[in-house]
């Protein structure tokens, strides 16, 4: 079955966490978060520095064409990450990406965030191929990755715009038939 062709985001919820549509009331909180060095050099298309208009950008452009969520703990509104999947040149096929504020590092927020969207991926949209990319330098979101069930498919140099320069990359995919 082919995926679905919309880009809805309908409201998702995990144990913790809401994940909804990004909106234009998230620009303070996406600049406060991706403008920090720390999050931009781990991430291959922010520009650092990283200000409002970037931010404009992000949800003009880049969100309508993207299955992408804002992450908000449950019980709470303010954006504190974004997780997404890129639709790729392949029917079917999507690149899976994400990013959390340092304030809330290490809580597992993100592997149950992750999780929650691929389910929708592979359930709802019927995608087939998910693939997704790290730093080889970025251990945690290695680590992210093989806890949802990722494995290595090969190394790469990605393009980093906040460091200026192509960095060396794990390319990971999800095994076909693998549930997060
Ligand atoms: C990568 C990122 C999303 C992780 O989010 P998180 O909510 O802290 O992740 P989780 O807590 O779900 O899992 C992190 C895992 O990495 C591990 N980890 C953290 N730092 C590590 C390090 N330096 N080396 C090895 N493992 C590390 C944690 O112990 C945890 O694994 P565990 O559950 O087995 O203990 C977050 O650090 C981030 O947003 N970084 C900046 C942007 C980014 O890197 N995006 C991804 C680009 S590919």
């Amino acid at each position: 079955m082919r995926p679905v062709a919309s880009f809805d985001r309908p409201v998702l919820a995990t144990e913790r966490l809401r994940l909804r549509r990004p909106e234009m009331r998230d620009v303070a909180a996406i600049v406060r978060i991706v403008g920090q060095r720390d999050v931009a050099v781990r991430l291959s298309r922010v520009p650092h520095p990283y200000g409002a208009a970037d931010a404009r950008f992000f949800l003009d452009a880049v969100v309508p064409g993207e299955w992408c969520w804002a992450i908000t703990l449950a019980g709470d509104d303010a954006l504190i990450g974004v997780v997404g999947l890129t639709p790729g040149a392949e029917p079917g096929a999507a690149e899976l990406g994400y990013w959390l504020s340092p304030d809330h590092w290490g809580r597992g927020f993100m592997t149950e965030a992750a999780r929650c969207i691929l389910s929708y991926g592979v359930e709802t949209l019927r995608l087939t191929t998910i693939t997704s990319g790290y730093f080889a330098d970025n251990a945690a979101s290695g680590r992210v990755l093989e806890k949802i069930g990722f494995v290595e498919s090969g190394r790469a140099m990605r393009p980093c715009l906040a460091r200026g320069h192509d960095v060396a990359s794990v390319e990971m995919h999800l095994p076909p038939g693998t549930m997060a």
